[in-house]
């Protein structure tokens, strides 16, 4: 993006799209693009609030200059050191040698060990103001969300929150920033599979983030990625409320992984029970080919999991065994589990997804299906079984 956009008086967005990464973090897909935020506030004193990814250092200072003019910046405010906003830290330096970076000391600590910068630093702790004339900026570090230094940053007078990562989304922004200017149906979703994807190891600390900021009238959440949050500020809190407390919606995720499809006729015949007995929300995924990120997505979204695997060199489908350590890293709570799967001469694979279950704590209410070979009237019997199961412990929730 090459504009300027001012959301209050004195506040300007001056981050920028990306619609060339392929992969966030190398591993999230990106079909809405992403966007990388960052503030800059015009005030007696001037502060910007977070820097953008290197690829984008041009546009970003590009976007400062076209506000500032030959003015300088006075505190560069780092809330997060994840290289998506830190990477454009020096070249903040390089361009405005005189401003002083603000972090906590664990920041400040890793600015050195990025970016080797460690003068003129300026070192806060919880509760810190900065006055920069008719607005001030308190310093609320919200460690673990999703890395050790996280900080949040709050404007009283415009009742604003920086919040860093949290409550951001994937997505571009499409024809301006705030929520109230553009249609936001893409950035719903989007928000889901983000926090799926980057924040859904760290629920406990979301919520203690929550909780320390839970006393701070917030108006507007400036996030680092996706939309301002101004008109959907309230949801999009309930959604990180609801997502970091595991709590989801009534409805199935059933994934699996299969080498010549035997495994996938299972999948679909579980699928076609479990709507039969009135259960709407089914979403059904072949590992191999859908994007990890929709299924831990849907995964966060919905309370039932149903996993599906053929056995392979004696243990699970590769990509299904990956998805469950995602899972474990996860520490996803609560759902209702079933499993199934198949084998030719030595079965591995279902006792591998039961076992799983029983170590999620999970609701197990079904029992798991092996298949031996091929698909046969039997194990259709046992299929629906597992769907009926689940759909009546579904129906208790
Ligand atoms: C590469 C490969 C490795 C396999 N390894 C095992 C194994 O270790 N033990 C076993 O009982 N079956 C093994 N099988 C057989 C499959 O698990 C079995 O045929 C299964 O029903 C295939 O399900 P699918 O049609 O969903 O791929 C293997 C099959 C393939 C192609
Ligand atoms: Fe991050
Ligand atoms: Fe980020």
């Amino acid at each position: 993006m090459n504009c300027n956009i001012e959301i209050t008086p004195g506040l300007y967005y001056v981050g920028a799209n990306d619609y060339r990464t392929q992969k966030f973090e190398a591993l999230w897909t990106l079909p809405h693009g992403v966007s990388y935020n960052s503030y800059l506030m015009v005030d007696e004193k001037v502060a910007l609030i977070d820097t953008i990814e290197a690829k984008y250092t041009e546009t970003f200072l590009t976007n400062i200059r076209n506000i500032l003019g030959s003015r300088g910046i006075d505190y560069l405010i780092i809330n997060h050191m994840e290289p998506d906003h830190s990477a454009s830290i020096a070249a903040v330096r390089r361009a405005y040698p005189d401003v002083q970076i603000v972090g906590n000391p664990k920041t400040i600590d890793m600015i050195n060990g990025f970016y080797g910068i460690c003068h003129n630093m300026l070192v806060v702790k919880e509760g810190d103001t900065l006055h920069l004339g008719e607005k001030d900026l308190t310093f609320y570090p919200i460690p673990m969300v999703h890395w050790p230094e996280t900080m949040a940053t709050y404007c009283p007078q415009e009742k604003i929150l920086f919040s860093g990562d949290a409550f951001g989304c994937f997505g571009a922004l499409v024809g301006g920033v705030i929520d109230e200017d553009i249609c936001c149906d893409i950035y719903w979703d989007e928000m889901y599979r983000y926090y799926a994807s980057i924040v859904g190891k760290y629920g406990v600390p979301v919520q203690n983030a929550l909780k320390k900021l839970a006393p701070l009238p917030i108006d507007i959440i400036c996030t680092t990625h996706g939309p301002v949050w101004k008109k959907y500020t309230k949801k999009v809190i309930d959604i990180y409320d609801r997502l970091s407390r595991h709590e989801s919606e009534k409805g199935v995720v059933i994934v699996y992984g299969s080498m010549y499809g035997n495994t996938a006729r299972m999948a679909e015949e579980i699928a076609q029970a479990i709507g039969s007995q009135g259960i709407d929300k089914v979403v059904l995924y072949d590992i191999s080919t859908v994007d990890k990120s929709v299924v831990l997505r849907d995964i966060f979204r919905y309370n039932s999991l149903i996993i599906g695997s053929a056995t392979y060199n004696t243990g699970l489908f590769p990509d299904i065994e990956a998805l469950l350590s995602a899972l474990r890293n996860r520490e996803v709570k609560s759902k209702v589990y079933g499993c199934f799967g198949s084998f030719s001469w030595a079965g591995r694979a279902v006792k591998e997804l039961t076992a799983f279950g029983n170590d999620m704590h999970w609701t197990m209410p079904g029992a798991p299906v092996e298949m031996r070979q091929g698909f046969s009237d039997a194990i259709i019997g046992q299929c629906r079984e597992l769907a009926k199961s689940i759909a009546a412990e579904l129906k208790k929730c």
